[in-house]
């Protein structure tokens, strides 16, 4: 079976790829800094799947590391690139820092293909490119225009889909998945790997969820007078294994020729929007727990609404995000659990 390079694989969504990856017998080296992530999610890994993944803790912008690291696995045939910084608010305050992680990394990593011959990517975007879209292009879908970004790190995605297209028009060795990630949210049924949010959550689960754990004293809901049914925001929040089974299916794939384009695209979500009370109450209803919230003032640069239309994802990749959201509501609290040692 092949390998697959997972770099960021001890982080959110790359560690529940790589056990998709390994349950479908794929032989996975993760290459990770931990500069947002933890060793012992190979652990988590190990405990669900039975193996182990190759670890390296090499940084992407290292490319003499990088460099030898493809000399040593001769066997790659793929990579899927999640190594990314991903804050929105730092990436305004530190601008620079994000150009160089986000940017220099692909770079590396696609001059890196051509030396070493290996030829597929799968390249971790966001819906962020589609800003607010127009009531006419919601759902959004894969031909929506791109608007310009809201910050350095939505920036960083639409620039490294750039790179990924001029590299592609040049090469015609290196083939591309560019998958666009709705909100994703939940953890592995195990409750053995989740999402570790570094401080404060940024994110509106984890803070729900932390919130719930009494971490925190009462999730603020940013924003009630948005033109919405009730008022606050709307997303399209998937499953985190759900999306990663998404990667196995674009890797799956390229790696049997069967992609029409060099670069292909796929919106990953739902095709449901939620609104954050919605989220809310549907978390209170299925954990049981009380949630104590307030109404705060919008969130500057915040999207009214935007929600997927996976339609291509279904067909094209034959895949589909089907896991109800109180499974999912319910995964995600049972992961916070097994964090704070709640029973
Ligand atoms: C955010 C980023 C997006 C990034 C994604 C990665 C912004 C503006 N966008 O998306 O670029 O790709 O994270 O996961 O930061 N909310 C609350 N209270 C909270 C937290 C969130 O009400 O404490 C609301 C937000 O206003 C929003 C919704 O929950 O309506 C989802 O927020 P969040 O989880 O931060 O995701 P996005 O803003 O969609």
């Amino acid at each position: 079976m092949a390998r697959i390079l997972v770099t960021g694989g001890t982080g959110y969504i790359g560690s529940h790829t790589v056990v998709c990856l390994m349950e479908q017998g794929y032989d996975v080296v993760i290459v990770d800094n931990l500069s947002n992530s933890n060793v012992e999610v190979l652990d988590g890994i190990e405990k669900i799947v039975g193996r182990r993944p190759d670890f390296e803790n090499i940084d992407c912008l290292d490319f003499t590391n990088m460099d030898r690291l493809f000399d040593r696995y001769t066997d790659i045939e793929a990579i899927i690139h999640f190594a990314a910084s991903k804050a929105v608010g730092e990436s305004v305050e530190k601008p620079l820092l994000y150009y160089r992680n986000n940017i220099v990394s692909l770079v590396n990593l696609l001059e890196l293909m051509s030396k070493h011959s290996v030829h597929h990517i799968v390249f971790s975007s966001s819906c962020t490119v589609y800003g607010q879209p127009d009531a006419q292009h919601l759902p959004v879908d894969e031909t929506a225009p791109i608007q310009k970004a809201l910050s350095p790190y939505g920036n960083t995605k639409q620039i490294n889909e750039e790179i990924i297209q001029d590299t592609c028009h040049a090469n015609e060795h290196i083939h591309a998945t560019i998958l666009r990630y709705f909100n994703p949210i939940g953890a592995h049924p195990s409750a053995e790997i989740g999402e570790l949010p570094n401080g404060v959550p940024n994110n509106l689960l984890p803070f729900v969820t932390q919130t719930a754990a009494g971490l925190r004293e009462k999730l603020r809901v940013f924003g009630d007078d948005y033109n919405t049914p009730d008022g606050s925001c709307i997303r399209d929040y998937i499953y985190v294994l759900d999306l990663a089974k998404a990667h196995v299916k674009a890797v799956e794939r390229m790696l049997s020729g069967k992609a029409e384009e060099q670069v292909e695209i796929f919106n990953l979500g739902t095709g449901r929007g939620l609104s954050v009370l919605e989220i809310l109450r549907t978390f209170i209803k299925v954990s049981g727990v009380n949630v104590p919230y307030e109404i705060v003032g919008r969130r500057e640069g915040d999207i009214e609404q935007v929600w997927a239309k996976p339609d291509r994802a279904n067909k094209v990749l034959g895949w589909k995000a089907d896991t109800p959201v109180e499974d999912v509501l319910l995964s995600a609290w049972k992961w916070e659990k097994h964090l704070r040692g709640i029973k």
